[in-house]
């Protein structure tokens, strides 16, 4: 039990690799929070400390400990390996907390995890709170973009530590309360899946170029320092023009000419795209992020495709490469437009599914400082959102619509030129695709009701009359209306 003689923590941090440790630096830091760290091997633990006196940490070497070093009601945030370990330290903590303590997980867990896990918890009194954290260690250090679920009645004592800790865009936190259970880290999936578009986005624009005018990286990055000056600034931009300008000290070549070609994932990109999927939203931009790190990621076919499978045989000429390369600045403006919109529809259909009172436009608020997406143009979407809570699309709100507006010859000229020069563009096809098939008049799915009414009698509705239909295609192929709903 708590002892009143030793000092006590107001906050704890359990698991002390990157994320952890530099978190509990970064709440150490903050006026009148004493931490208590614990970390399951006690070496990492001493290692912090004896790094970091100026955090004043209080060392605890078992979970016993770390509880009576917390002042009443506890809480501790989690930041240790997603999955079984959250679990592992879960059901220690349980053991050792009481009801009215608060068990928060700032880790990338899923957020349907997230949801059992509260549900678990909540029958102990113990609260449990499934937090996205953005931002890497250097945000984790310095202030990061904070997503937290859980109940209303924990928000209470985490937001000021939170605000406290989180990063500061135009003078407010980037840190609010998104919803309950797993809200927190269903946004964070998303925002994950919003990253792996942007990346692919800039990636593809990077090799257009490259491929298009024969610029070197060097000068590539300094194009996109040019473009961090301008609408699409952003900090994935900005890191861009760092790693090309990069040269490899072994060899004296480009860093990314050195760098292997094969993406890793760490597997929330497909999470967004699995609930995506589930959710019935296309989220088509972030899907093909995801496939194109898989297919990066294999070596053995890319080799054999790579000798036997031929391109187009003209060769590729560009005659502007100013213009090209503005072709490709506002394609990318446009198709990232695209993969927050579809970013957005996904948050918007989950919240619904789960029962989530999500405020669109501060979720734009919180991920402009701190997190990896964080960029000049989110205050649109805030403004989108404020101007019409109930907007049926981010791109249809009056801004976006003039971004796509003036993207309509230079996105066109971009996707089809890749095309006709064979320089793989995944990302920023299916945006347009997207965008074409979002505003079209009629779609052929028309065609594909017809063709499943005819394989499994599916049946149909009629433009011009409520009811639903199937064709008797092998009897007479009249007509018939059917009493069941369509599917
Ligand atoms: N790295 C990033 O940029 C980033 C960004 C956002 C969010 N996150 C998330 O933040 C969390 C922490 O990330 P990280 O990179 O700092 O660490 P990590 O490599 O994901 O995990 C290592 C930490 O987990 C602990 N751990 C693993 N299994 C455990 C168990 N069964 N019981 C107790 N502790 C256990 C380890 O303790 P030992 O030292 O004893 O092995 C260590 O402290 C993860 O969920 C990650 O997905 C990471």
């Amino acid at each position: 039990m708590a002892s009143v003689d030793v000092p006590q923590a107001n906050i704890g941090v359990v698991g002390l690799a990157v994320m952890g440790s530099n978190l509990a630096r970064n709440l150490a830091s903050r006026e009148g929070n004493t931490v208590a760290v614990f970390n399951r091997t006690a070496a990492k633990t001493d290692e912090l400390v004896a790094e970091h006196p100026e955090a004043g940490f209080i060392a605890t070497k078992s979970y016993q400990e770390f509880a009576d070093r917390l002042s009443t009601p506890r809480t501790a945030i989690i930041m240790v390996q997603a999955g079984r370990g959250t679990d592992a330290v879960i059901d220690e903590l349980v053991k050792v907390f009481e009801p009215g303590d608060i068990i928060v997980d700032g880790g990338n867990a899923n957020f349907r995890d997230t949801i059992a896990r509260e549900k678990r918890i909540s029958e102990t009194g113990i609260h449990f709170v499934g937090t996205g954290i953005s931002g890497g260690e250097e945000g984790a250090l310095n202030g990061p973009s904070i997503m937290p679920g859980g109940s209303d009645e924990s928000w209470q004592t985490l937001g000021p530590i939170f605000r406290s800790i989180a990063a500061v865009a135009e003078g407010e936190p980037c840190v609010t309360h998104i919803g309950h259970d797993g809200a927190g880290h269903f946004v964070k999936m998303v925002h994950n899946g919003i990253e792996y578009a942007d990346m692919q986005l800039i990636a593809e624009g990077y090799d257009l170029i490259r491929r298009g005018t024969g610029k070197s990286p060097a000068e590539i990055a300094d194009v996109f320092d040019e473009w961090n000056r301008g609408e699409l600034e952003s900090y994935l931009i900005e890191i861009t023009a760092q790693v090309l300008r990069q040269v490899d000290a072994a060899t004296g070549k480009p860093l990314v000419d050195v760098i292997l070609d094969q993406a890793g994932a760490k597997g929330t990109g497909a999470w967004t795209v699995q609930n995506a999927l589930d959710l019935g939203v296309p989220v088509s931009g972030i899907a093909e992020a995801v496939f194109a790190r898989s297919l990066s990621s294999k070596p053995g076919q890319r080799a054999v495709a790579q000798k036997v499978l031929p391109g187009p045989s003209d060769r590729w000429t560009i005659e502007s490469p100013e213009d090209f390369i503005e072709d490709v600045r506002q394609a990318l403006y446009a198709s990232k437009v695209i993969a927050y919109s579809q970013g957005f529809d996904e948050i918007i259909a989950g919240a619904e599914e789960f029962g989530w009172d999500i405020d669109k436009g501060d979720i734009a608020k919180i991920w402009r400082g701190g997190c990896i997406i964080r960029a000049r143009f989110l205050n649109r979407i805030t403004d989108a959102y404020a101007a019409d809570p109930d907007l049926t699309s981010l791109v249809t709100a009056p801004f976006f619509v003039d971004v796509v507006t003036a993207a309509q010859g230079p996105w066109r000229r971009v996707v089809s030129m890749a095309a006709h020069a064979g320089v793989p563009a995944p990302a920023f096809a299916s945006s347009l695709a997207y965008y074409d098939g979002l505003r079209a008049d009629r779609l052929p799915a028309a065609l594909i009701q017809g063709q499943r009414d005819f394989f499994g009698a599916h049946t149909y509705k009629r433009v011009d009359k409520d009811g639903i239909f199937h064709t008797l295609w092998s009897g007479d192929r009249s007509e018939v209306e059917s009493e069941g709903s369509s599917h």
